[in-house]
């Protein structure tokens, strides 16, 4: 049986505002997830898209005295540019407006219906706009919405529901036997805890009274589906569920949901339950990452603190950004942005560290040896040692990236980098070169060049572009949709002409 397509998804982002670095975040993290994937050969299918339908980008499209569509189309081109900027590498993109996945939310809609599955009753309860999410009386906190602690309205009207409460004991068994399926496990243990009270079943439906924007229901002409059952379906509609079986089959189950942790209950709780009653195999993991905060707050429209990723990353460039992103934080925990941390880690990590080990080492290569990588000479207990650990190193990496702790897999790299540039500091080739040991010259300069063509490969799910500049400037030639981890420690050889050009990172004033 040919092997099963990776299959990883970011969220679909709301289009009521320009995409902020909280959303760049997650599509950073799933970026370098698939091209670690890629470098290993596997098949992936990558999806993001938006989420188009639902009161809030109504609003949103309204306060800017536009026409709905053509205000979200201007928002989903500035979503497509920045991942374009950011250098992401998608597969599909899907839109919640599109055909395909409206045929596949009506298709859900008549299979949960014609089982049972979904009836007709009344909400009595309360709505908040900017979190799309229905909440009873109990739970408020005060009169407020306990999310995002803003304002609800008081909603009183017939609805559709769908009997999740029916699923309940099974979703717990099934999250108490599959330790992968929420992750990190703390967030499974908080799913556990929303599942300790009785689930009330989910209203799916908005009477068109007072909601247009959304998928039309195949059992009713009155109302429209609620925005967050309408895109849970995406994650199977971009892969044919409703309509290519065969392609279906080849990518589904996900392999990942990464989500922010904000959107922890509708993926762990509704979407389970919903697939469960479809008869559809469940998604492997669904991994909730943190929050972005400033000032101890998360980063969102709503709270106007956002950091425009725009600028960011047209002052810094694109892999700094990506570096930072995945560097800072311990997945899954929270972490603090500020230009001034960003700032710190470019000139420590990148201009410093990679930055200086690469522009020393061709600086000697051009110096020592005509700008022609040298051969690997009589190796010394240091060159023999940095061997060993390149070895190593990319076990070490793929442990770490198996379980998604980026910044881990960035310290170990980081960790050779570091003895590689202690390795300069202790034999001190000038020496040698002014001495005319040639042999332990070349060993010196040869395991040098060979720590930075294995930060290549490793570095490129991270710094797609850093590294493939990296290689450029090491003579070595590689295709950037085409490496591969295969090759790793294979195509630098002595005699290649190096091409040293302008540093990668120039220090920040
Ligand atoms: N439309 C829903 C998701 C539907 S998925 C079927 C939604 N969209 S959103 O635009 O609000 O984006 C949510 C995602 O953006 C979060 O889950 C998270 O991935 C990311 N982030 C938004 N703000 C964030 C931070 N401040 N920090 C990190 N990521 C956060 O919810």
């Amino acid at each position: 049986m040919p092997k099963k397509t990776f299959y990883i998804t970011t969220p679909l982002y709301y289009v009521n505002a320009q995409p902020h670095i909280g959303h760049s975040y997650t599509q950073i993290i799933c970026d370098c997830v698939s091209r670690y994937k890629r470098l290993k050969g596997e098949d992936v299918f990558f999806l993001t898209g938006t989420d188009e339908h639902g009161q809030k980008v109504l609003r949103s499209a309204e306060n800017a005295g536009m026409d709905t569509m053509e205000f979200i189309d201007g928002v989903v081109l500035k979503f497509k540019d920045l991942w374009q900027r950011l250098d992401i590498r998608y597969d599909d993109f899907i839109r919640t407006t599109e055909k395909r996945h409206i045929d596949t939310v009506m298709k859900a809609l008549s299979v949960l219906y014609e089982k049972g599955d979904i009836y007709q009753g009344e909400y009595k309860g309360f709505y908040c706009t900017p979190c799309e999410t229905f909440w009873p009386k109990s739970q408020l906190a005060g009169n407020l919405c306990p999310d995002c602690k803003r304002g609800v309205d008081e909603i009183c009207e017939k609805n559709y529901f769908f009997k999740i409460s029916k699923y309940q004991q099974w979703l717990v068994d099934y999250i108490n036997d599959n330790p992968d399926f929420v992750k990190p496990d703390f967030r499974a243990n908080e799913v556990l805890g929303y599942l300790k009270e009785p689930l009330n079943d989910l209203c799916i439906s908005r009477p068109v009274e007072r909601l247009t924007w959304g998928v039309g229901m195949p059992f009713t002409k009155g109302h429209v589906s609620y925005v967050w059952f309408d895109a849970l379906i995406n994650y199977i509609s971009a892969c044919g569920w409703a309509d290519d079986k065969k392609r279906f089959e080849s990518i589904w189950p996900a392999d990942f949901h990464i989500i922010g942790k904000d959107i922890l209950r509708p993926h762990a709780v509704y979407w389970p339950i919903m697939l469960y009653a479809l008869g559809i195999e469940l998604p492997k993991t669904i991994f909730a990452h943190g929050w972005w905060l400033m000032a101890g707050e998360k980063i969102s429209k709503s709270k106007g603190n956002i950091v425009d990723p725009f600028y960011m990353v047209d002052k810094y460039g694109k892999n700094a950004y990506r570096y930072f992103m995945l560097r800072e934080i311990t997945p899954g925990l929270d972490g603090t942005f500020s230009e001034e941390a960003f700032t710190t880690r470019f000139n420590s990590d990148l201009a410093n560290d990679i930055g200086n080990l690469l522009n020393r080492t061709l600086t000697m290569v051009e110096k020592y040896f005509d700008g022609v990588i040298p051969g690997q000479g009589d190796a010394d207990a240091n060159a023999k040692e940095i061997e060993l650990r390149l070895k190593e190193l990319p076990g070490r990496v793929d442990v770490f990236m198996s379980e998604l702790k980026f910044n881990q897999a960035l310290m170990a790299i980081w960790e050779m980098i570091n003895i590689a540039n202690k390795h300069i500091e202790v034999s001190k080739p000038w020496q040698m070169a002014k001495a005319g040991n040639t042999k332990n010259l070349e060993s010196v300069i040869y395991r040098l060049l060979k720590v930075l063509e294995y930060c290549v490969f490793l570095l490129y799910p991270f710094m797609p572009d850093a590294a493939m500049q990296i290689a450029g400037q090491l003579g070595m030639e590689l295709d950037k949709e085409a490496i591969n981890i295969k090759d790793i420690g294979k195509i630098l050889k002595p005699g290649l002409k190096i091409k040293k050009a302008d540093p990668i990172f120039p220090r920040i004033q």
